[in-house]
């Protein structure tokens, strides 16, 4: 009896030893940022994102549109302070003069997403004017050498597809598909870099677990097939814009190039020396990062439901279907093993790191460790997101100095990395957050609509400038 206990803990020693050598092991040390050592590639895209919803404006026929006019159970507005997205930074109708922006930052492209419910205000009905009016967008910015990625689904869909059930069904699967034939017949001769989905993960997670965003729900067995459905329409969306989209935007020989936008959290043990906190970042990270990147080398899906065990399903074909990763990263988060916490682990910020407005934990080197965990994919890899909420102008200078010095030093390790897109090109309309956390690079007065560029931002005008 005692020998067994000797060796348990013996067991247990090793195998905290061993979790933390091998998160040591990423050779990212703090240090001071010198833009003049930056060397990127010169075909290295430079860029903004921004989404549809959360910038453009009358987007009155889709889901968040009812969301935000409805209230939770203790009769509290969804949204903070009751805002609404309303017209938003108006980018509908001044996307010109924005475009205009971000070629002052010295950007060559832009990210931005196409409003399902604009394009497709009913089942099969197209509206005509929605797609011209992403044309003319594309148009525009070819005229300005910008190159566009366009993200198909950016969290929202269309009322009609709500009411049916959503990616709950799978019939979503196919109307997905179809709106994506759609668009690619549409911006084809345009368009050549694809991401079908916006973070999928977290889309489910906030709709059908946490109950954040619509449809409200708390059910971690219909998260999981909320996922499943998502990563299938992925799988034929892909196809489909490989048939259509046979035109060479860009001329390099290659008509179009498909893939997804996963965001990573860096989910690591709040006490490094309790194996229970291991075990509870790595049940989180199955869940919000392993589930996904698994799919996409082994074709399973596999969901971790707690008691209910793993949800599993298999997608024959899905890991050939990424012609580039798109990375979302933001944060790390610290997890507890704790039973009176939501899935038995508590979730907190590194109280030791500065923090945004959202309060999120800023932490750089989390930049590299996600690149270095997704480059096994050998496809190239897009930085689709980063970027910070504050008014602070110091606080959001470095984290655009210290981000981008990671990305650098995981591209002196060889990484295939080919692009970085700051979150957001503008302040905008921050899902269940509303108008006060503002992430872009422009401020923008909701009253005038005027934009005007963030001191704080002005670095990453210099970074570009600096290697053009
Ligand atoms: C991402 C999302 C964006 C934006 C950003 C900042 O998850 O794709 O739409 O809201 O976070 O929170």
């Amino acid at each position: 009896m005692i020998d067994l206990l000797i060796w348990l803990i013996l067991a247990i020693i090793l195998v905290t030893l061993w979790l933390n050598y091998r998160q040591h092991n990423v050779p990212w040390k703090n240090h001071s940022v010198d833009i003049s050592k930056f060397c990127f590639p010169r075909d290295f895209l430079w860029g903004a994102a921004t989404a549809a919803y959360q910038v453009e404006g009358g987007c009155d026929h889709n889901d968040w549109s009812v969301w935000e006019n409805s209230y939770d159970e203790h009769a509290r507005p969804r949204i903070k302070n009751g805002a609404k997205a309303g017209l938003a930074a108006d980018h509908w109708n001044r996307y010109r003069q924005d475009i205009e922006l971000l070629q002052q930052l010295g950007c060559n492209a832009y990210r931005f997403s196409i409003e399902w419910s604009k394009v497709s205000p009913q089942p099969g009905v197209w509206d005509q004017r929605a797609l011209d009016h992403y044309l003319e967008k594309c148009i525009y910015l070819k005229e300005k050498k910008i190159t566009p990625f366009v993200t198909l689904h950016h969290f929202t869909i269309p009322l009609w597809l709500d009411e049916k059930g959503g990616f709950e069904t799978p019939d979503a699967v196919n109307y997905f598909t179809d709106y994506t034939a759609k668009v690619a017949e549409t911006l084809g001769a345009y368009v050549d870099f694809w991401a079908t989905f916006n973070e999928p993960v977290i889309y489910a997670v906030m709709g059908w677990q946490k109950g954040l965003f619509p449809p409200g729900k708390k059910d971690l067995y219909l998260t999981a097939q909320v996922l499943y459905h998502l990563l299938k329409a992925h799988f034929q969306a892909f196809q489909t814009i490989h048939e259509i989209d046979s035109q060479d935007a860009d001329a390099d020989g290659i008509p179009c190039q498909v893939g997804i936008v996963k965001s990573l959290l860096i989910f690591d043990p709040a006490r490094k020396w309790w194996l229970p906190d291991w075990l509870a970042a790595g049940l989180i990270d199955q869940r919000m990062n392993q589930a996904v990147l698994e799919a996409f080398h082994t074709d399973r899906f596999r969901f971790y439901l707690g008691k209910m065990g793993y949800y599993r399903r298999s997608i024959p074909g899905l890991s050939e279907t990424l012609d580039w990763f798109g990375l979302n990263y933001y944060t790390q988060i610290l997890c507890r093993l704790n039973f009176h916490s939501e899935s038995n682990v508590r979730q907190s910020a590194n109280p030791h790191l500065a923090k945004t407005d959202m309060d999120w934990a800023i932490y750089p080197a989390g930049m590299y460790r996600a690149l270095n965990r997704i480059k096994s994919y050998g496809v190239p890899i897009y930085i689709t997101e980063n970027g910070i909420a504050t008014q602070d102008d110091e606080l959001r200078r470095n984290f655009i100095l210290e981000h981008v010095d990671a990305v650098h030093e995981a591209l002196l390790d060889k990484i295939n990395i080919k692009g970085y897109f700051y979150w957001s090109l503008l302040d905008n309309f921050e899902w269940a957050e509303g108008f006060d956390r503002r992430f872009g690079l422009y401020h923008v007065d909701y009253s005038t609509q005027v934009r005007t560029l963030k001191k704080g931002a002005e670095v990453y005008q210099e970074i570009i400038q600096s290697l053009a």
